[in-house]
């Protein structure tokens, strides 16, 4: 499609689906945090959407970077040390402060997911989540070769 006459919208809004409860209280580097168990407790109007979500062993989690403030659009990468843009990095610091995080599903207690592998400290609001299947990315994948 070569033409799009729909308003470009200006903002776009979310309201947080739920909350990260963990004891991770403000950011900072710490490896710990992907071997410790976080909740994320969902808004209780919002629970019939986790309906089979105990059958997924991982998840993809939305966030929001709650407590960062600002961006910066090059910086040093801590994983290889090379400097980068925010957008080949996993910075905190980003225009839209989203982090996209993999996790294991450990239980489901009603609106309650026990999750570990989420490095998103306590009370970081959750904008999304979706099943990750590890067949199905890779069979998308291998669709588009
Ligand atoms: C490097 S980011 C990566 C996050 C995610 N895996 C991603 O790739 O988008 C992870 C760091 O973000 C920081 N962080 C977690 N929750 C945050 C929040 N609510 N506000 C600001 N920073 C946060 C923590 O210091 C954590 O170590």
């Amino acid at each position: 499609m070569n033409e799009n006459t729909e308003p470009i919208p200006k903002r776009i809004e979310f309201t947080p689906i739920g909350y990260v409860e963990n004891d991770y209280l403000e950011p900072g580097y710490n490896e710990e945090i992907y071997e410790k168990v976080s909740k994320i407790v969902i808004k209780k109007d919002l629970e019939d959407g986790l309906y089979r979500v105990e059958e997924l062993e991982k998840l993809y989690i939305l966030f929001y970077f709650s407590k960062s403030e600002g961006y910066k659009l090059i910086h040093r990468r801590r994983y290889d040390g090379e400097m980068s843009g925010v957008f080949a990095s996993r910075s905190p610091y980003r225009p839209n402060g989203i982090g996209l995080t993999i996790v294991e599903l450990l239980k489901v207690e009603g609106n309650v997911l026990y999750v570990k592998g989420l490095d998103a400290i306590d009370g970081t609001p959750v904008l999304d989540i979706k099943p990750y299947v590890k067949e199905l990315e890779e069979k998308a994948e291998r669709s588009k070769e």
